[in-house]
Parts: C-alpha cells; sequence; structure tokens
C-alpha cells in the first residue's frame, strides 16, 4: 500500500516494519529539538480562528456527528460546521442526510435543538414545510390565495440546500466544498480519502458497532491542542500513569498513513491492557490472530480522534467553538456481541477508563492554552524523539492554511 503522494507532509523517508506500517521519522530534523512550526497565535487569535473554519472545516470531509444521535425516522440534529449551521435529517428511508440549517424562504435556522418530527420539518416564521428528503411540502399561501399551491417547478427549486454527508463507523463526515452530494459519490469520494485506514482496519467489522457509552466535554482550549495532546505519546506515563509505565510509551511507533491520516501504533498489552476491562469483550467480527498484535490511535484531520482496540473503538469527534473552547463528543463502540447484560460489568469497567483518561487531560489542555499567551510560547520546542506526529499535524495544518 503506498500512501505518499505528491502531497506528502514526510520529506524523511519512511522505513517500513514487517507489520507493513508506514513509521515515519518526520519532519523534525535529527536535532534535539525544534521549534514548533505554528506560532503562538494560531492557538488564541480569532482571526487565525475565523480563516481555520473556512480553510481547513469548510472543505474536505469533516467529522460532524454521530449517527445514533439521529435514533429514528424524523430525528433532527443541528450542528454548527466550519461556523455554518446545518441540520442531520433522518429519512423515513432509515438514511441520514445534510442539509443547510436555513429557510429557503427569509433564511431562518429551522431549529437550534435536536428534534424529532413527523414526517415534515416546518420553519416557524411563515410556515414552510420540508420532507426528511429536504424537498418543499408546503408553502402556505403561497400565491396570496387560500389553497394556493407552489407550482412544482417552483417547489422544485425551494428544496433546503443539501451537503455532501457520508456515514462510517457510526459517524457522520460532511464536505462543505464537495461539488456532487449524491450519495454513490460521496460514498466513493469518502472511502478514497480514508483508503489506506479503511485498508488497514479492513479486519474489522464496523457494521457491528454498538454504542457502549458517551460523553461530552466543554474543553477550555484550542482544537488544535485537543489534536496535539491525543497525539502525544510522551505524556502517557505521566499523566495517565494507570496505562503503564513509560516503557509502554516507548513502544508506540509513529505512523503517516496518508497526509490526513497521522498517529501511532502499540504492540497489544503495552498500555495497560489488563487494566482497562478485566474481561476480554468480544472481537469487532472476525479478526485473525495475527491482527491482534497492535492497537492504533489515528488523527484524522482535521477532528476525528480515533483509538481502535480488537475489541474497542474510541471516537473524539469535536467542533470548534472559539479559539480558546472545543466541545468533544466521546463516544465509545464495542461489538453488537458485547451489547447483551452480561457484559455490562466489562463495558463499564473499560468506559469508565477511558473517561477517567480523557478528564485526566482537561486540566492540560486548559494551561496548555493558558501558556499561549506567554511571549515565550513562540519558543517552545518540539523533540525530535517525541514529537513527529505532532509535528506532521502541524505542517498539515500550515499547509492547508497557505502558510502561517
Ligand atoms: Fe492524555
Amino acid at each position: 500500500m503506498s500512501s505518499h503522494t505528491s502531497d506528502t507532509v514526510c520529506p524523511l523517508p519512511g522505513r517500513t516494519t514487517s507489520l507493513g506500517n508506514v513509521v515515519v521519522d518526520g519532519p523534525l530534523p535529527d536535532r534535539p529539538d525544534g521549534r514548533a512550526l505554528l506560532p503562538a497565535r494560531a492557538y488564541t487569535g480569532a482571526a487565525e480562528f475565523a480563516l481555520e473554519q473556512d480553510r481547513l472545516f469548510s472543505a474536505g470531509w469533516v467529522w460532524a456527528g454521530y449517527a445514533h444521535w439521529l435514533a429514528e425516522p424524523g430525528a433532527v440534529h443541528p450542528i454548527t460546521i466550519g461556523g455554518k449551521p446545518l441540520l442531520m435529517v433522518r429519512g423515513d428511508d432509515d438514511r441520514i442526510r445534510v442539509f443547510h440549517n436555513s429557510c429557503r424562504h427569509r433564511g431562518m435556522a429551522l431549529t437550534e435543538e435536536p428534534l424529532v418530527v413527523h414526517r415534515r420539518l416546518q420553519c416557524a416564521y411563515h410556515c414552510w414545510a420540508y420532507r426528511l428528503d429536504g424537498s418543499l411540502s408546503t408553502a402556505p399561501y403561497y400565491g396570496r390565495e387560500r389553497g394556493a399551491k407552489v407550482e412544482p417547478e417552483v417547489a422544485a427549486t425551494l428544496g433546503l440546500l443539501p451537503v455532501a454527508c457520508h456515514v462510517w463507523a457510526g459517524m457522520v463526515f460532511v464536505d462543505l466544498s464537495a461539488a456532487h452530494t449524491d450519495p454513490q459519490v460521496c460514498a466513493r469520494d469518502f472511502g478514497e480519502r480514508l483508503a489506506p485506514l479503511l485498508t488497514r482496519w479492513d479486519h474489522i467489522d464496523f457494521g457491528r458497532l454498538n454504542l457502549a457509552g458517551e460523553r461530552r466535554y466543554d474543553v477550555a482550549a484550542n482544537w488544535k491542542l485537543v489534536v496535539e495532546n491525543f497525539l502525544d505519546f510522551y505524556h502517557l506515563p505521566f499523566v495517565h500513569p494507570q496505562v503503564g509505565a513509560v516503557t509502554a510509551a516507548l513502544d508506540v511507533d509513529d505512523v503517516a498513513l496518508h497526509p490526513d491520516i497521522m498517529g501511532g501504533s502499540y504492540p497489544r498489552g503495552a498500555v495497560g491492557k489488563a487494566d482497562k476491562t478485566d474481561r476480554v469483550l468480544p472481537w469487532l467480527g472476525d479478526v485473525p490472530a495475527e491482527r491482534l498484535e497492535r492497537q492504533d490511535i489515528f488523527c484524522v484531520f482535521p477532528n476525528a480522534l480515533l483509538f481502535l482496540e480488537a475489541d474497542w473503538f474510541q471516537v473524539i469527534g469535536y467542533h470548534p467553538l472559539a479559539p480558546d473552547r472545543t466541545v468533544e463528543h466521546m463516544a465509545v463502540f464495542v461489538d453488537s456481541a458485547a451489547a447483551g447484560a452480561e457484559f455490562e460489568p466489562a463495558r463499564e469497567q473499560l468506559t469508565e477508563v477511558l473517561w477517567r483518561v480523557n478528564e485526566q487531560d482537561l486540566p492540560i489542555l486548559q494551561r496548555l492554552q493558558a501558556g499561549r499567551h506567554s511571549p515565550a510560547a513562540d519558543a517552545t520546542n518540539l523533540v525530535s524523539h517525541w514529537d513527529q506526529v505532532t509535528a506532521l499535524f502541524q505542517q498539515r495544518v500550515a499547509k492547508r492554511m497557505g502558510g502561517y
């Protein structure tokens, strides 16, 4: 599998392990330290934040939310991506669609709260109503006459504006810059974008995912610090001593599958498997023994943080709200065979450990953000032995922003 294109972010030659992982040396020079690739103002500035919303979150595939937020047909869930209000809607055909959250008459947001409607979503201003596929159903008194219907050819131009979306592994992704919103085109495009990861994880049956738990965290930090901390394996033994000794962090390999997919891989058991759950849960599908050896931690740029073990899948998707505020939606999934009452103690034990790890990071993130206001923050140092993946991420941000 060759994942490096002309767009490669790995200027130094990678090496290939026996497992076929692309293990990168990364962009940091082989010296003790190097300056961070992003200035401190990238983490604090309002203008920088606004530009990121346009260039990083309004172009290309972006994590939008979870499919389980739309539990039944008629479920409507508002979200904001790249500063744009959107609606996720589950149709009568059970399909999830995403639309711009703006009535086609006067542009009012149709809802700012999740709700469940019966077949129609109505604007509260002039009572225009839309079917769950986005098409205009009724616009009362449109012709200023009682009972006047909108001409079909006019109505056909007044549906909610669709957004390219695709559902994968319990998550909804959107692409605000896509030229096409046809589901088959979206599926192909998304599949091409995630191909290196889908291939690497082709032993996992993501159709069997079952939600074990979800928590929302309001984080007082810039979204990039959330990613950088997720990709930081160096802090594990210091902030999360329960996941294993320093030797566990030493075992993590840096992996770049694609300029937009970066993270690490570690041997099973290295990070305190026995501490996560006493009782092993069923695997996520028919996982062959040789694929149990390594576990993966990846950022799918910009805002899906994925952690896969053979028996559980953790997602942190987040929405940046302000330069210093990020809302994380963390979910843990297990196999559908682990959904029963007999596995409840194991599921609870697992999720409690994972919530605890994430909660240990919250004060760290807050103080990382506070430190970005220091004049010394432009003189921080990335260490070549530990921070290559962080540097890859920062390099990707800078490239997609057109410089920083
Ligand atoms: Fe952490």
